[in-house]
């Protein structure tokens, strides 16, 4: 396994190995959600295609500096799970190697990113779209793994491939849960034990709400009250949003009339936590 911290360093290194190209996006921290995108990656390159991963804590889609500065950073663990899933090559870069102090130029999704964790992160979707059209540009990937867990990321850069012809083919992952139905993320060493134990109630509201829409109720308003009731349950978690989208376009709906999906965004104290359900009428 090679590690790169240079953008040109990454072309060079890549020229030597097969195709197609598999690339799985990371802000490190990996664990077993991300590792599974890797897993699947290595099936879609088979024996002759080569599975890259990045690792670049991107400070652009930061809307808080705080948060930035406690994401977790565990790169000699990471290198070693790479290496072990059989991942050839793994981008690494400083900051200053993917972005120049007088860049100008930003690829923002207008639509789609504006709802969700869009509103309450202004700028984030920018960062994001801006960093993955680097990333696949400098791997010169054929296609590319993202999870489902952060959906609306994935719907934006669905958008942003479609939009601007980008010639990679984006995989969805389904999310990796703890056995208790918690979301796998690297913000979750953050929580306290109490927070910890309190948490797997983001899943249980969204599917006593999958319940409640499966019982026949198609009025947003009701079946958003009925996960709004689980989560209030305890005092630990505080609602950022809790709201049920149309699947395609990620615009609020009234009514329930074709795929959607209820999403939810909590704090316990400083971190926050995302999950979502699909809806199928
Ligand atoms: P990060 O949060 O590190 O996530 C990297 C990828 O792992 C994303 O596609 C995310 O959806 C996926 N992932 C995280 N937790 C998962 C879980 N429990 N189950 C399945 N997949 C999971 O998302 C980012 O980084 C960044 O925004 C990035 C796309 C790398 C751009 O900087």
């Amino acid at each position: 396994m090679t590690v790169v911290t240079q953008g040109s360093e990454l072309r060079t290194v890549l020229a030597g190995h097969g195709r197609p190209r598999v690339l799985v996006p990371t802000m490190g921290a990996l664990h077993a959600g991300h590792l599974a995108l890797v897993r699947r990656a290595r099936e879609l390159a088979g024996s002759a295609g080569t599975v890259v991963v990045s690792i670049f804590v991107n400070p652009i889609q930061f809307d808080r500096a705080a948060d930035l500065a406690a994401y977790p950073r565990t790169l000699e663990a990471d290198l070693a799970a790479c290496r072990e899933a059989g991942v050839a090559v793994v981008f690494a870069p400083e900051a200053g190697a993917m972005y120049g102090a007088d860049r100008s130029v930003t690829v923002t999704e207008s639509l789609l990113s504006r709802g969700l964790c869009g509103a309450a992160r202004p700028g984030h979707f920018d960062g994001v779209c801006t960093v993955v059209l680097k990333l696949f540009l400098l791997s010169g990937c054929e296609a590319a793994v993202f999870g489902e867990k952060d959906f609306q990321q994935l719907a934006v850069i669905r958008r942003m491939v479609r939009d601007l012809d980008v010639p990679v083919a984006i995989i969805g992952h389904p999310t990796v849960r703890e056995p208790d139905g918690l979301a796998l993320s690297s913000r979750n060493v953050r929580l306290s034990a109490a927070q910890r134990a309190d948490a797997p109630r983001l899943r249980q509201a969204l599917l006593a709400a999958r319940e409640t829409f499966k019982s026949g109720v198609r009025t947003a308003a009701e079946v958003l009250a009925s996960a709004r009731q689980h989560l209030e349950e305890s005092a630990l978690p505080r609602i950022d949003y809790l709201t049920l989208v149309d699947a395609e376009s990620l615009q609020a709906v009234t009514q329930i009339e074709g795929p959607a999906v209820l999403a939810t965004a909590v704090f316990y104290g400083e971190v926050r936590l995302i999950d979502q359900v699909r809806l199928e009428p």
